[in-house]
């Protein structure tokens, strides 16, 4: 039978395969360390969960929330942005509360895109930049990531090469895959270059305060008019170690914060009262809770840095995000980013995230999470210190065979 058409054109998960074998080794009784996948680690902090706790138990709570978002909770966000980006928001009309910050992403794409419409997205990136507008019926054409002079000739020939016309423009920096951290100076070409050519720009912070070396990462709402045609997102789920709590925002131009609340308002009835009520104290509170997450993270990025380095494979320091994005080590370039990302977990107990799961341009890289703490870290090092030796150096066609004989 054939495929439904939206079902068609979405792949199977790349990452699923990945997982597959790693819950056979694991079955097996390996102990596999998990790199792979982007799920924060750490618990929440116990003030957010104690206020969750205590709004459970009035009864009022039990009922529909509100789909855009309590009042106090909007205006909690629009005081985070004035605080960290000196950017004023309207907690009535520029702010939207969002079930995690894809979620809002998604039904964004679903909001403004027509049957066709072109979207400029960033390859490798994040799944649901290019697959939310697929979704909608999108087509998508891909932008290199490096967020400087070079990003802007590729991106002229798109806008001129593409029949219709592009409509939307999509950035994330602290990026996942890459951690590539974007300047305000970028950001203020980006707004120019895409109120000449009638742009809309959607921005993807959700690491926004995922940061290493004491700059913290800016918003392209501060640059001056960025308003008039841009959305951000941002997430709770990796600043405060809420991922599973699904709590996000969309922020910015008034006209696209109210298509995605309109859309919204068919679709779901707010996050859970508590939760919201919980998600307001953190965005609230003193931002020590956030300087805890980002010291966990810097330390276990040293580690991984330095231990993975001994062991033989340079990694770059990320600079920003939970995420190094490690090029393969010459000798396995060859076999691309699956083929690695299997032998690592089968001949290492290690797994880590094929970089093509990403996008195509991601394939001669994957991408190592800060998931596990430094302990397992310095354990994984060690482990593909030994799978490093027992392969030799430089010939490639020696370590695909050996692969295959397994
Ligand atoms: C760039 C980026 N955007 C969005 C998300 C999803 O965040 P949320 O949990 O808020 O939906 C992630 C999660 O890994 C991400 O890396």
């Amino acid at each position: 039978m054939e495929e439904f058409h939206k079902v068609r054109r979405l792949p199977p998960y790349v990452f699923e395969q990945v997982n597959r074998l790693k819950a056979t080794a694991r079955a097996g009784g390996a102990d596999i360390i998990d790199l792979g996948m982007g799920n924060p680690d750490l618990p929440t902090p116990q003030a957010i969960v104690d206020k969750l706790c205590e709004a459970v138990r009035d009864p009022r709570t039990h009922r529909y929330s509100t789909s855009r978002g309590i009042p106090g909770l909007r205006r909690a966000q629009a005081a985070y942005y004035e605080r960290r980006f000196g950017v004023k928001l309207d907690p009535n009309t520029e702010v939207i509360a969002t079930l995690g910050s894809k979620e809002g992403f998604a039904n964004m794409a679903q909001a403004i895109t027509a049957p066709g419409d072109v979207i400029l997205c960033p390859n490798p990136t994040y799944p649901i930049h290019a697959f939310g507008f697929i979704m909608s019926g999108g087509v998508i054409r891909s932008l290199d990531v490096v967020p400087d002079a070079s990003f802007f000739a590729p991106l002229e020939r798109s806008v001129k090469h593409s029949i219709p016309k592009p409509i939307a423009l999509i950035l994330n920096y602290p990026s996942n895959p890459t951690s590539y951290v974007a300047s305000y100076e970028f950001y203020k070409d980006v707004i120019a270059f895409a109120k000449k050519h009638d742009l809309i720009v959607l921005s993807d912070l959700a690491y926004s305060e995922i940061y290493f070396d004491g700059t913290p990462p800016p918003s392209v709402l501060q640059v001056p008019g960025a308003k008039d045609i841009c959305v951000e997102f941002t997430s709770m789920s990796k600043t405060f170690s809420m991922p599973g709590w699904r709590m996000g925002f969309a922020v910015g131009n008034e006209r696209l914060i109210s298509a995605l609340t309109r859309v919204k308002s068919y679709l779901d009835y707010g996050a859970f009262t508590p939760i919201q009520v919980a998600a307001t104290a953190a965005l609230n509170g003193d931002g020590s809770d956030i300087a805890e997450v980002r010291s966990i993270y810097k330390k276990r990025r040293d580690v991984l840095v330095d231990s993975f380095g001994k062991a033989g494979w340079d990694v770059p320091p990320p600079p920003a995000t939970m995420f190094a994005w490690a090029p393969i080590p010459p000798q396995f370039r060859d076999m691309g980013s699956l083929e690695f990302s299997k032998l690592l977990i089968e001949k290492a107990d290690v797994a880590v995230a094929p970089g093509i799961g990403f996008g195509e341009q991601g394939d001669y890289h994957v991408r190592i999470a800060l998931v596990e703490n430094e302990h397992r870290i310095r354990q994984a090092a060690r482990s593909i210190k030994k799978f490093l030796a027992t392969t030799g150096t430089g010939d490639a066609a020696n370590v695909v065979s050996l692969s295959a004989r397994r």
